[in-house]
């Protein structure tokens, strides 16, 4: 579990984010960043960095370990503390809230701006590095590969997703990304998952929810990870979010994730309202929503 570094945030002093970023630098070459490199690093002085590394360990913000040398590294709150305060120096917002959700690979919050919003932290390589390193696009020519790494271009790819998808698609808006953390529009709802769909609407909010992979098909996206956990039910309809595994549609594997989507979120209708939602032909429904093709999907909702 990773703690929330809010609270910590007002402790820290610019030269402890000097600190944390100059650890995050050397994390570029090494896991494990030697103490003697800090300084060049961070821009601090030998004894301030000493200082620091004190204060910063307290917090819980990085760790040491010591064995051909005394090295640091950031944990997931020091990244976070980075991340937060870009946002906070560049006013994309101004305080910090309740717990929104925590997700497989993410923790996300509520926080102030304008009005509220949601700031998610991708924890990618956090929870499974392993997997992350055997996939091929996060890894290519890099030899050394951190969970910053991961993490952050979990970030941007959902940022572009939902950039290149926000407004024709119903995703949340995107507000603004940093490191491994994205800033977007706060989506009141509740999941599909905890929803009890009253008799007529369960075949509308299916048919919605395929309109709006259709709709993403059609400026070029696949979601990927299709399921009742992420999409959120509101009276004013629904909102498909967790986008950063989402790929373009001209990815070899698209029609396959197309149809694993369709299937999924058929499949959970099907599986919760047995009486609403019959047997579905899956390959028709998701040729018909790759061509943009409505038509087949309304047969299929109204039957
Ligand atoms: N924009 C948002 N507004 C409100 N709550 C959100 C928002 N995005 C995510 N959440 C909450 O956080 C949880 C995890 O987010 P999600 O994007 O699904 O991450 P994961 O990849 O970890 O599943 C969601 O199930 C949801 O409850
Ligand atoms: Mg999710």
């Amino acid at each position: 579990m990773v703690q929330n570094v809010a609270g910590v945030l007002p402790e820290l002093e610019p030269e402890d984010y000097h600190l944390l970023s100059g650890i995050e630098q050397g994390m570029r070459f090494s896991e494990w960043v030697a103490k003697e490199k800090i300084p060049k690093f961070s821009r601090l002085t030998t004894e301030d960095v000493e200082y620091r590394i004190d204060r910063c360990l307290d917090r819980e913000l990085i760790e040491r370990k010591t064995i051909q040398y005394e090295g640091y590294t950031l944990k997931f709150e020091g990244y976070d503390a980075l991340a937060l305060h870009s946002f906070a120096e560049r006013d994309t917002i101004s305080g910090f809230g309740a717990s929104l959700g925590v997700g497989k690979e993410s923790d996300v919050y509520e926080v102030q701006s304008y009005e509220p919003m949601a700031l998610k932290y991708h924890r990618e390589g956090y929870t499974n590095f392993r997997e992350v390193m055997k996939e091929r696009d996060y890894t290519s020519d890099r030899e050394h590969v951190s969970w910053l790494y991961t993490a952050r271009k979990a970030a941007e790819r959902e940022y572009e997703a939902l950039e290149a998808l926000y407004p024709q698609v119903s995703v949340p808006r995107p507000v603004d990304q940093n490191r491994h953390a994205i800033v977007m529009e706060k989506i009141d709802g509740v999941e599909l998952s905890q929803t009890k769909l009253e008799d007529e609407q369960v075949r509308p909010v299916l048919g919605l929810i395929l309109r709006e992979l259709r709709d993403a098909y059609a400026e070029g996206r696949v979601h990927a990870d299709m399921s009742e956990y992420n999409v959120f039910v509101a009276e004013s309809g629904i909102t498909i979010f967790d986008w950063p595994q989402s790929v373009p549609t001209d990815h070899e594997n698209a029609d396959e994730f197309l149809e694993r989507d369709i299937e999924n979120v058929v499949g959970y209708f099907r599986r919760k309202y047995p009486q609403h939602v019959g047997d579905a032909d899956i390959e028709a429904l998701a040729s018909a929503i790759a061509e943009g093709s409505y038509e087949t999907v309304e047969k299929f909702i109204e039957r």
